[in-house]
Formats: structure tokens, C-alpha cells, sequence
């Protein structure tokens, strides 16, 4: 059979073929698409064995813990690839552990708060902090009003919605309506998100910042910190820059084509983007076995051992069977050390109750790894599930037509961070997820993804 074009991002991850997406299609929700069917199937491949370890059609939700329809159908949920904890179990992790489980505040100030300043041998930088912080929060977009079991981000994946809203009302008040365009602001020059009195739109800000002063983006949360606006200014700068190269291709075009087809560039390239730079720098991030947790956002990770409590998450060694992985026999094995795992024992009494988060966080990191092995091996499916499942990895999708012809295809096809930056400011910076003098100090990045820049 004819090799089936896919996106090059895929073939970037070395092993993906037309198969990866195919094995990834099929309705799901989370953090999932939904409504595509497989069409294509070849051997299979390592990406896409890991992709399939996600259901689909999705199974269980913070609600169901057995096949229902809701389930599926019910697309505000986040799903669930192991059923909650039942209620009426006789301990909160179901059988095993104790009675009461340990008080979150001191999990998380004795096991994760950071104690003193270690710089990531690696070198990733801020650059990356962010980068993930930014896409990630186009599909995870926990809802307050209807509960932790809920999700807001109803594209359930890539789809810039971060950059565009999340409906349709928030998109078109974003948008401009002329030349495919978002609206915008000129400061010093310069482009930027307009103001929301500019572009009505709801963000979140502290109660002090007037209206006049807040910047209306995507996601609305995104005027809380620098880093979130900077990428956000970055990618409303290439839309309105690839409107432009579109429009110069195809002068009769109307501002919706200009508009969605511009839309289609940037999703390719946000996902090519982070399939072709994160995982590596991911996989450098330490995090495993060491309290890294700076004292500001302790209190985040406090609230994710109570959320993660309300939801009723199962074991951890219960998603590490769900993964193919061998449960821990002890908390010496999870920690690789003797004092901690002491302590742990001592609070959750047995290993086959700890929780899910602490466990992917203290577990110790993997021989040339800095990462534990859970925070890959369930990571990873996820990501995978989520970027195959995208449309624009299909071969129907997949062709210049879909990107306003060669010249769209080619802007795709050559996606990167330093494009990203470079072609949108005045004067090109330094562009990279980790810090300069990281190659000089004998860094893997040296031959990493960040040479291709
Ligand atoms: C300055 C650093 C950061 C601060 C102050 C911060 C703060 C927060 C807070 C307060 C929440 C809400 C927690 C809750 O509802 O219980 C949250 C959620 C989240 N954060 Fe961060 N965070 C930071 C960095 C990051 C980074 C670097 C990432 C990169 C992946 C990230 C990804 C997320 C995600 C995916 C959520 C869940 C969002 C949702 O479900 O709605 N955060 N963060």
C-alpha cells in the first residue's frame, strides 16, 4: 500500500504512521476529539500501541464508573480511563491503606515543597514553562461552576481555542471581520491583544485591574501572568501574518475563508510545535523523586490532592496496571530511598493506597531519566491519543489545499519556535526552551530539538 500522507510532526516522532492516527480516531472527551471514525489501518507502531492505551470510545467519567451512554454522549465531562473509587468502599483508596488519609498540607510541605534552589541541570527555561502552561490550557480548562469532574473546553483538543475562544460568540468578538483578521492593538508600534473594551470579552483578572487595562485573548485566564500574554501576543501576530501571506495568494477569498483557513495553519503548527520540541524538553524537566514544589504554588498542589480525593482517582498503583507497568511492592521501590519511604508508609500504611499524584511526583526518577516512569508511561498516551486524534492529522486533511495551497502547506510544514518569535517581532532574540549556557555545560540539548531552530 501506498505510503498515506500525515503530518510531518508525526514522521518527526520517527515511528507514526497513517496507522497512529487511524489507531488514535474514535469519539472520546477529556482531553480528546470526538466524532472520528479509524479509516486506515497498517501495522502498528509504538506510537500508536501507547495512543490506544486511551479509550475510544470513551469508557468512565467522575460519575460513571461503568459503560453508560451519558458517558459517551455527555462531552462536558473529562473522561476517565479508570472508573472512581465506589463510594461505599471500607477505605478511601477501596480496600487498602487506612481509614483517614494524610492531610494534604503536610503531604505536600514534607514531600514536595522545595527546599532549596537546584538549577535543572538540563537548562530548560521559562520559555517552556510557559509554552506548556499556554497550550495546555486550550483543553484543560477545568469548569468551577459544574464541578472538578468538568471540563469548559468543549474543541477537547487542539484547537487554538486559547487563541480564538472557545465558542463562537467569543470568537467573533475577537475577531476583526476584515481580511480574515483578529483584532489587535498597536502599542509603541507594536501589535498586541486589544483591550476588552476593544473586544467584549469575559476575562479573568484581580478586582483592581479597570476594564480598560485588560487585554482580551482566548483563554480567559491568560491576563494573570506575563507569559501567557507573550505567547499570546506571539500567535495573534501570526494569524494576522499568515492572514496577510494568504490573502496576497488568494485576493478574492472572503474573511471567513481567510479566517478559518488561517486558523487550520496555526493549529498545524502548534501541534507540530509541541510534538517536535516538548517531549524532549519534558523528559529533561526534573521532577521525579525531588521536592521541587516552589512555597507560591504549594498551595496548588494542596488543592490537587483535594480535588483528586473528591474525584475518588484510584490508586496509583492501579494506574500504573492500567499502563502495562508492575504495581510498587514497597514505598522503598516507589522513592528508591529509605527515609521518605519510611514516612509514607507510616501515613498511608500501605503501598497499594497511595494516592495517584503523590505517587507520580515522589516515585524516583528512571536511570538517565530524570522523570519517574509513571509521569511517561501515562503521560505520554494521553498526549499521543490527543494530537492523532486531531483532523488535521487525517489524510482527507492533510494536503495544501487544506492550508490555501503550497505556500500555507510549506508555513506548516517548516513550523517553529524561532518562526514563531522571529517572524513577529522586530528584532529576532535569542529563541529556545532552555537557557544559553546550557550546551556549554555538556547538556543533551546540544544535539536536541533546540539545534533545529
Ligand atoms: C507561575 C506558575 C503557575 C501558577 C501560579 C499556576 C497556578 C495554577 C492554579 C491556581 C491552577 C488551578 C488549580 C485548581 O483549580 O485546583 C492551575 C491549574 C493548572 N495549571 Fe498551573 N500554574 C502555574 C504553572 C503551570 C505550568 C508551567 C503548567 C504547564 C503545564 C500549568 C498547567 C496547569 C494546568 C493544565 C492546570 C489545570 C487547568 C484546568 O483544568 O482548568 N501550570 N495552575
Amino acid at each position: 500500500m501506498a505510503p498515506l500522507p500525515v503530518p510531518f510532526w508525526l514522521l518527526g516522532w520517527h515511528l507514526a504512521a497513517p496507522s497512529a492516527w487511524a489507531g488514535a480516531g474514535g469519539r472520546a472527551h477529556g482531553v480528546l476529539p470526538h466524532g472520528l471514525g479509524p479509516t486506515v489501518v497498517t501495522p502498528s507502531s509504538l506510537l500508536s500501541v501507547r495512543a490506544n492505551l486511551i479509550p475510544s470510545p470513551p469508557t468512565f467519567n467522575s460519575d460513571y464508573g461503568y459503560i453508560s451512554w451519558e458517558a459517551y454522549a455527555n462531552v462536558s465531562y473529562y473522561t476517565r480511563v479508570l472508573p472512581p473509587v465506589p463510594d461505599n468502599c471500607p477505605t478511601p483508596m477501596g480496600t487498602k491503606g487506612k481509614r483517614q488519609l494524610p492531610d494534604p498540607q503536610l503531604l505536600a510541605e514534607r514531600f514536595l515543597l522545595r527546599q532549596k534552589f537546584e538549577a535543572d541541570p538540563r537548562g530548560t527555561n521559562l520559555m517552556f514553562a510557559f509554552f506548556a502552561q499556554h497550550f495546555t490550557h486550550q483543553f484543560f480548562k477545568t469548569s468551577g461552576k459544574m464541578g472538578r469532574g468538568f471540563t469548559k473546553a468543549l474543541g477537547h483538543g487542539v484547537d487554538l481555542g486559547h487563541l480564538y475562544g472557545d465558542n463562537l460568540q467569543r470568537q467573533h468578538q475577537l475577531r476583526l471581520f476584515q481580511d480574515g483578521k483578529l483584532k489587535f492593538q498597536v502599542v509603541d508600534g507594536e501589535v498586541y491583544p486589544p483591550m476588552v473594551t476593544h473586544a467584549p470579552v469575559h476575562m479573568v483578572y484581580p478586582s483592581a485591574v479597570p476594564k480598560e487595562k485588560q487585554l482580551a485573548m482566548g483563554q480567559e485566564v491568560f491576563g494573570l501572568l506575563p507569559g501567557l500574554c507573550m505567547y499570546s501576543t506571539l500567535w495573534l501576530r501570526e494569524h494576522n501574518r499568515v492572514c496577510d501571506i494568504l490573502k496576497q495568494e488568494h485576493p478574492t477569498w472572503s474573511d471567513e475563508q481567510l479566517f478559518q483557513t488561517a486558523r487550520l495553519i496555526l493549529i498545524d503548527a502548534g501541534a507540530a510545535l509541541c510534538l517536535t520540541h516538548v517531549p524532549a524538553c519534558v523528559l529533561t524537566l526534573q521532577i521525579g523523586g525531588t521536592q521541587t514544589i516552589n512555597a507560591n504554588v504549594l498551595q496548588v498542589a494542596i488543592g490537587v490532592i483535594k480535588e483528586s480525593r473528591q474525584l475518588r482517582l484510584q490508586p496509583f498503583n492501579e494506574y500504573r496496571k492500567r499502563f502495562g507497568m508492575k504495581p510498587y511492592k514497597s514505598f522503598q521501590e516507589l522513592t528508591g530511598e529509605e527515609e521518605k519511604a519510611a514516612e509514607l508508609e507510616e501515613l498511608y500504611g500501605d503501598i497499594d493506597a497511595l494516592e495517584f499524584y503523590p505517587g507520580l511526583l515522589l516515585e524516583k526518577p528512571q536511570p538517565n531519566g530524570i522523570f519517574g516512569e509513571s509521569m511517561v508511561e501515562i503521560g505520554a498516551p494521553f498526549s499521543l491519543k490527543g494530537l492523532f486524534g486531531n483532523p488535521i492529522c487525517s489524510p482527507e486533511y492533510w494536503k495544501p489545499s487544506t492550508f490555501g495551497g503550497e505556500t500555507g502547506f510549506e508555513i506548516v510544514k517548516t513550523a517553529s519556535l524561532e518562526k514563531l518569535v522571529c517572524l513577529n517581532v522586530k528584532k529576532c532574540p535569542y529563541v529556545a526552551f532552555h537557557v544559553p549556557d546550557a550546551l556549554e555545560n555538556g547538556s543533551p540539548w546540544g544535539d536536541g530539538p533546540s539545534t533545529e531552530l
